[in-house]
């Protein structure tokens, strides 16, 4: 089954215990916090505090705390997010010299090791570690900001990474994160994802966290 992780970035901050809470309650899967050091992306936005305070409402539901960093030279900050809390712990091919030594320690330091692609960046840039890892996120966004277009090659790239990661005998987790809606959900789990991303169509717009997550459920299964 499709897991959905709902993006905290896209949610009210002044009312985030309410807002990610209800966002597993109608049942996403879970919490994804985009972390951004306004060098590697242009914007800046949390830390290890937040993905702290976030770990007694996942264990709550049993959701997974799923941690983007969008951070120049991330091996940096690795055990900090572990003691944070964080079960999956992802870093950007384009911000490491040494990809293989941080995949390597994030997983020594206990969490799930995911490595994210830039729209931009060829994914032979994954060809070493992908025997290795335990997710593979594919931006179909510039990352940075919420609320931003899908970019349409990235479904082709999802179809060719599920190829490879089914080659391998893999069962890492393929993961999309960018302008993720339920109109192309389906599509995109078709492609070969099963995890999806969603920030505004989650917490943005006039409807209740709780319906958005029913238009995503009803989406898959049609
Ligand atoms: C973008 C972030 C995404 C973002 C997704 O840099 O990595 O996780 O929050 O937001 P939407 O779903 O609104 O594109
Ligand atoms: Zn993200």
């Amino acid at each position: 089954m499709a897991l959905l992780a709902s993006s905290v970035i896209a949610a009210d901050y002044g009312h985030l215990h309410t807002q990610t809470n209800d966002a597993l309650e109608a049942g996403a899967n879970w919490l994804h916090l985009d972390v951004m050091d306004g060098q590697f992306v242009p914007n800046l936005t949390i830390g290890p505090g937040l993905v702290q305070a976030m770990r007694p409402i996942a264990d709550t539901h049993d959701a997974w705390l799923d941690v983007h960093l969008m951070i120049d030279d991330p091996g940096r900050f690795v055990d900090t997010f572990a003691q944070a809390g964080a079960d999956v712990c992802t870093v950007h091919v384009e911000a490491c010299t040494h990809l293989h030594r941080v995949v390597q320690q994030i997983q020594q330091a206990g969490m799930k090791a995911g490595v994210a692609l830039n729209p931009g960046t060829p994914l032979s840039a994954l060809d070493a570690v992908l025997p290795l890892v335990d997710l593979v996120l594919v931006m179909s966004v510039n990352p940075g900001f919420s609320g931003q277009q899908f970019i349409p090659q990235s479904t082709p790239r999802i179809q060719t990474l599920r190829r490879q990661l089914n080659a391998l005998g893999s069962d890492a987790f393929l993961q999309v994160d960018g302008g993720v809606k339920p109109a192309n959900a389906k599509r995109l789990i078709q492609a070969g994802a099963d995890v999806l991303v969603a920030g505004s169509a989650i917490f943005g717009g006039s409807a209740s966290i709780s319906d958005n997550i029913a238009a995503f459920r009803s989406a898959l299964t049609l």
